[in-house]
């Protein structure tokens, strides 16, 4: 091909075609790697003539290094939710109410409940335009880079009849595959997992950096279009006709000529949903005529002529083998059960809680037992019930001394746990540092857990202070540490010094001191010495502190170790007491700003606190009324066009800082 702009157009059309083959249908024509080298020879094209670059490239799917703003964007139609029930009485009722309503026999089409993300794609002149999260409903984040990534959503599509401007809405989704693999690589690393993908689908579409929604696998599926642009008379064809355009539907989705073949879509579901790639927790039954839909319509909240059906949590029978004694940060004896390994929805459990003595009581849970296992919102499964009890099974007697260190237990009035009274006890200490360092505490981030327990059971440290005395050689000492883990440790360390107050005291891992009230005795008592001496009435006057969190407190102090601890952390530079807020002045009194990419000297948050604290006002999106616009590196090029556009004043950080000084 001669013309450099027609092979860059043939290469981007059939690259798209074969990224709909693999990730639409489910059907590649091509292998990964012939794809791959199509792929290369586009984006080297792309990088030598960028002005040939089309609006729907497949190398955009690579996501951008731009750092994200979401941006708050007002929906042109709400997002509502559906009216949900666990009731097969109630689905009835609903279609009781319909015939009453309409006094039409209707057809519903009912579908799977994706459980992910929902998500508002705009398209325009058949190009992908914008994507929005449901948000409150009435508005939601502008997530349009992130969700250019993910490979079934076209970032083009052909048909006939498309409207010129039309709005989409579907559910991103993270496939089981996808998220055990991240939870592997997070626990690896040392990072909190996340409970289920409908979280960790979340999460990802809220990442700062496309690049890294890129590598996050998500998928797709469309089950709504939006607004009074109706492409056929009822929405069953319509999905077929998304479907055709380029859109990725749900095949399973099955149109109802009675209450009777609704149920039986609930009862395949049921069971069947266990053998799907993804989570859905439910079917949603929808009328099928677009006539009938528009004169049930809506209430506040829902569509009238919808409802979902929802799955109680998967339950599995599997035998219990064995019971382990877990001792936390605090003391507190977990007992966890060791299962016959069971799949349950997406992954093999082999453990599960048992929360306290008394659930086990309460539930009689024998080793040898048949159990109900559930999964619920969380990570760790649980044992729900016993289906049988093992024939020469006794019940299970807790232990009386810690399994770590032998010390007696002891159990405080009114607590279900029993606990270690020794806080020499080795698994207390570990849990001790492994919450110190942890993101949402002094975030020492190089150190994981695993290397936390290395360091003591190696002797490198007894307690949270000796961390801020280790160097580097003691560190590569030990095996598997290469000189720059060693070196990025020791940094992380390093840097922890000027973590603030608060995260210091949530840090500590007092009992009952979560990071809310960490915060909120942090900048009431402003610095460890006031919150050392005070009394128990003191405490109490605090915002959210009662007398179990005042005596744990009072408690903490009164143990001559732990002030010790705090003055050897004093030495060391760990802040604690509270930074007064900068100094507020009126310089930027009636100013509206914009904070934009990403700057050296602060992180955007802090700019936009400089801007507030000298009388400015941030806003997100430029228009004739922005005053001025503080440019950071990596500045979308489509904002700095509509700044110029505008004629609006800008300036660099340093320029910012120098204006407010
Ligand atoms: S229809 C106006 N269909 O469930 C009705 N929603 O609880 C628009 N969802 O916000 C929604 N699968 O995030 C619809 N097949 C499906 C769905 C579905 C999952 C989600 C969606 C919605 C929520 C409502």
């Amino acid at each position: 091909m001669e013309n450099i702009e027609d092979k860059i157009i043939f290469l981007t059309e059939i690259l798209n075609q074969h990224n709909y083959n693999y990730y639409v249908l489910n059907n590649p024509a091509i292998s990964d790697f012939e794809f791959d080298k199509l792929l290369e020879e586009l984006s080297t094209l792309e990088k030598k003539y960028p002005e040939f670059v089309q609006n729907d490239s497949p190398t955009l799917r690579v996501g951008n290094d731009l750092s994200n703003d979401f941006k708050t964007t007002a929906h042109e139609y709400p997002m509502l939710s559906l009216g949900n029930t666990y009731s097969k009485n109630e689905v009835t009722d609903f279609h009781n109410r319909i015939l009453r309503e309409t006094e039409v026999e209707p057809e519903y089409v009912c579908e799977l409940k994706f459980d992910g993300a929902s998500v508002s794609v705009k398209y325009k002149n058949n190009l992908f335009s914008q994507a929005v999260t449901r948000g409150d409903g009435t508005q939601g984040d502008d997530i349009t880079e992130n969700v250019k990534t993910i490979k079934s959503i076209p970032l083009s599509i052909k048909g006939e009849n498309i409207p010129d401007n039309f709005e989409i809405r579907g559910e991103i989704i993270m496939p089981h595959k996808i998220f055990n693999l991240l939870n592997v690589e997070k626990q690896a690393k040392g990072e909190q997992l996340f409970a289920n993908p409908r979280n960790a689908t979340s999460g990802s579409i809220k990442l700062l950096n496309p690049k890294d929604v890129a590598k996050r696998g998500l998928d797709c599926y469309f089950y709504y279009m939006m607004g009074n642009k109706k492409i056929a008379n009822n929405h069953f064809d319509t999905i077929k006709i998304l479907s055709k355009w380029g859109f990725k539907t749900s095949e399973h989705s099955r149109l109802c000529k009675s209450l009777d073949e609704v149920f039986e879509f609930i009862n395949y579901w049921d069971l069947e949903r266990k053998n799907l790639p993804y989570d859905t927790d439910g079917v949603v039954i929808k009328v099928n005529s677009f006539e009938l839909q528009d004169l049930l319509g809506f209430t506040a909240k829902n569509p009238r002529w919808a409802i979902a059906y929802k799955f109680k949590a998967e339950q599995v029978i599997t035998k219990l083998l064995s019971i382990d004694y877990q001792v936390g940060r605090t003391g507190a004896i977990t007992p966890v059960a060791n299962l016959e390994p069971v799949f349950l929805s997406g992954s093999t459990v082999r453990r599960a809680t048992l929360h306290n003595a008394d659930q086990i009581s309460l539930l009689d849970i024998r080793i040898g037992d048949d159990v109900y296992l559930e999964k619920g919102g969380e990570i760790i499964p649980k044992i729900v019930g016993i289906a049988k009890h093992n024939d020469n099974s006794k019940p299970t007697e807790f232990i009386i001394n810690c399994p770590a260190c032998g010390s007696k237990l002891e159990k405080n009035e009114g607590e279900a746990r029993w606990f270690c009274p020794n806080s020499d006890c080795p698994p207390q200490i570990v849990g001790k540092i492994q919450h110190f360092i942890s993101r949402k505490a002094m975030n020492i981030d190089s150190l994981g857990d695993e290397t936390a327990e290395l360091f003591f059971n190696n002797g490198l440290i007894k307690n949270i202070a000796d961390l801020y005395l280790i160097n580097k050689e003691q560190i590569v000492l030990l095996e598997r540490m290469a000189d720059k883990s060693a070196e990025n440790i020791i940094n992380s360390i390093n840097n922890s010094k000027s973590v603030s107050f608060e995260k210091v005291l949530f840090a500590l891992g007092i009992r009952f001191i979560g990071e809310t009230v960490a915060k909120k005795l942090a900048y009431h008592f402003k610095n460890i010495d006031n919150l050392i001496i005070a009394t128990k009435e003191e405490l109490i006057e605090a915002e959210e502190i009662g007398d179990k969190i005042a005596e744990s407190i009072i408690c903490y102090f009164k143990d001559q170790e732990n002030i010790e601890l705090i003055n050897k952390l004093k030495k060391q530079g760990l802040q604690f007491e509270i930074v007064e807020e900068e100094k507020k002045s009126d310089k930027l009194i009636g100013k509206s700003i914009i904070i934009s990419g990403t700057f050296n000297n602060f992180s955007r948050e802090e700019l936009k606190k400089i801007v507030e604290n000298n009388g400015g006002k941030n806003v997100s999106s430029i228009s004739k009324n922005t005053d001025l616009f503080v440019m950071g590196e990596n500045t979308g090029p489509a904002k700095l066009q509509k700044a110029i556009s505008l004629n609006i004043k800008m300036i660099n950080e340093q320029e910012f800082l120098e204006m407010i000084n």
